[in-house]
């Protein structure tokens, strides 16, 4: 236990209790302070706020660390399949043989819709982000399964954590297939979970599917690498609307929502987007990182750059690596994964990025293996959600369990107008 801090502030000292996390992390608590002081702190946009002591995934961004439940990403990815991935994240350890069996058989056999919620997919144009589309159904699992809302009831999240993850693929295919105007393809519960999505998303009934077993493992990659991030905007977003006690599907229908901007989930998108639009104009990447480096032309390289990360993001190191591989494998030469490649070096020799630490993050390259794969450029965000959904469940029964959790509830600064007399509308001027 470290002594406390000391805070001055006019002619009084405050103690503020030092809270040491497991790898030396020290925060100071401020949850007193106000009833002391009277003083609020201020750090718009939380860069320096912990909201929360969590024992789910720790991130160094400065030594490019990540691990989950304390093992590292690059030995999860490569020991484990998403699934299991999913197990640690939830329940805290590696599961037994039998524990991942059941595992793999429940989420395995809630992946159907209920058929009234095909009807959903009617109500929204075709060209329809299916973003907007995942947010929405995966909100309106709550008026399907009004018996497992409770979230003080421990049964009912267990169910609703295995319908969320099993649905969820399920969901996103539709929206995939409602944009390309193809039937919906049913589940099939024999095939584990990256086949079943893509089988989903390109099997048609007119002819027989055969799922690349490449595209799995690229795909499992891909959702690992992506399965959990600490606080990050959606899962905070997560955990800010679980706050109040929302119920979970709530609860991921506002990390959804979240994760959809282009500067969090949405940068993938943007970010082959944005390497398109370099192609398609001659190509010239250091024109583009001149621009990046220009804030009057208002761009940015998507795809670079993180809160956290003042190093290499470890995830891009991985995904980097797959892409490598897979494109050779498939002996494809994709422009875009040149450009991208030009780019990042471009950049990190470039003094502004390098005194900045800006390096790819983990949307740099994604959009190239989805990208192998067939997956089309609206669905990129919607795979980053699929990959995050057992990082925001994690969280959101880590929050729910603790005894500490309050409603989150931020304070502000009020810098607007004083107390100051109403003028009826006769009398404006
Ligand atoms: N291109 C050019 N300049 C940049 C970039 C970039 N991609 N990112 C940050 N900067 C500059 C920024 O202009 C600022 O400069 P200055 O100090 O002179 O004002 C400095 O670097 C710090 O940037 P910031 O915006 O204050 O940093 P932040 O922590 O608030 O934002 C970020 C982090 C990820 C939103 C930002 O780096 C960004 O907009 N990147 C592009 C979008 C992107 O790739 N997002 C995906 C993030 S990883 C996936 C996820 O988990 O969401």
């Amino acid at each position: 236990m470290s002594s406390p801090a000391k805070l001055r502030y006019g002619d009084k000292e405050f103690e503020l209790p030092v809270v040491v996390g497991t790898e030396n992390e020290t925060a100071l608590d401020i949850s007193k302070l106000r009833a002391e002081s009277g003083l609020i702190t201020l750090d718009e946009g939380y860069v320096n706020t912990g909201a929360v002591a969590s024992s789910i995934t720790f991130l160094d961004g400065e030594a490019g660390i990540l691990r989950y439940r304390g093992y590292p990403v690059e030995v999860v990815a490569d020991q484990c399949d998403f699934l299991e991935t999913s197990y640690l994240l939830i329940y805290g350890t590696l599961p037994t043989q039998k524990q991942l069996e059941e595992f793999r058989c429940s989420i395995q056999h809630h992946t159907m819709l209920h058929e009234d919620m095909k009807s959903f997919y009617n109500g929204v144009p075709r060209d329809a982000h299916p973003m907007a589309i995942l947010s929405s159904v995966v909100g309106a699992l709550s008026t399907f399964y009004q018996d497992s809302l409770n979230p003080h009831d421990s049964r009912q999240v267990e169910i609703s954590i295995h319908r969320l993850l099993a649905k969820l693929p399920t969901i996103a295919a539709y929206s995939f297939k409602k944009s390309v105007g193809q039937p919906f393809i049913y589940p099939r519960n024999n095939l584990p979970y990256c086949e079943n999505f893509l089988h989903m998303m390109f099997a048609v009934p007119c002819e027989d599917y055969e799922v690349d077993p490449d595209f799995v493992r690229a795909l499992e990659l891909l959702l690992i690498v992506h399965a959990d991030h600490e606080q990050n905007c959606s899962t905070s977003t997560v955990r800010m609307v679980g706050s109040s006690n929302a119920n979970l599907f709530a609860s991921i229908s506002a990390g959804i929502c979240a994760l959809w901007g282009p500067l969090h989930g949405g940068a993938n998108e943007a970010c082959v987007n944005m390497l398109e639009q370099i192609i398609a104009d001659g190509g010239d990447v250091k024109k583009y990182v001149a621009m990046a480096k220009d804030k009057k032309s208002g761009f940015r390289l998507m795809g670079f750059g993180h809160r956290v990360y003042k190093n290499y993001d470890p995830r891009a190191k991985l995904i980097k690596h797959q892409c490598d591989r897979l494109l050779a494998k498939l002996s494809l030469k994709d422009p875009l994964f040149d450009v991208a490649q030009e780019l990042e070096q471009v950049a990190l020799s470039d003094p502004y990025f390098i005194e900045k630490k800006l390096y790819p993050n983990v949307d740099f390259y994604s959009g190239v293996i989805y990208r192998a794969i067939g997956i089309p450029v609206q669905m990129f965000t919607v795979l980053f959600a699929m990959g995050r959904l057992p990082g925001w469940i994690a969280h959101w029964v880590e929050m729910q369990r603790s005894e500490t959790t309050r409603i989150c509830r931020p304070r502000q600064v009020y810098v607007g107008e004083k107390l100051r007399p109403f003028v009826s509308v006769k009398d404006r001027g």
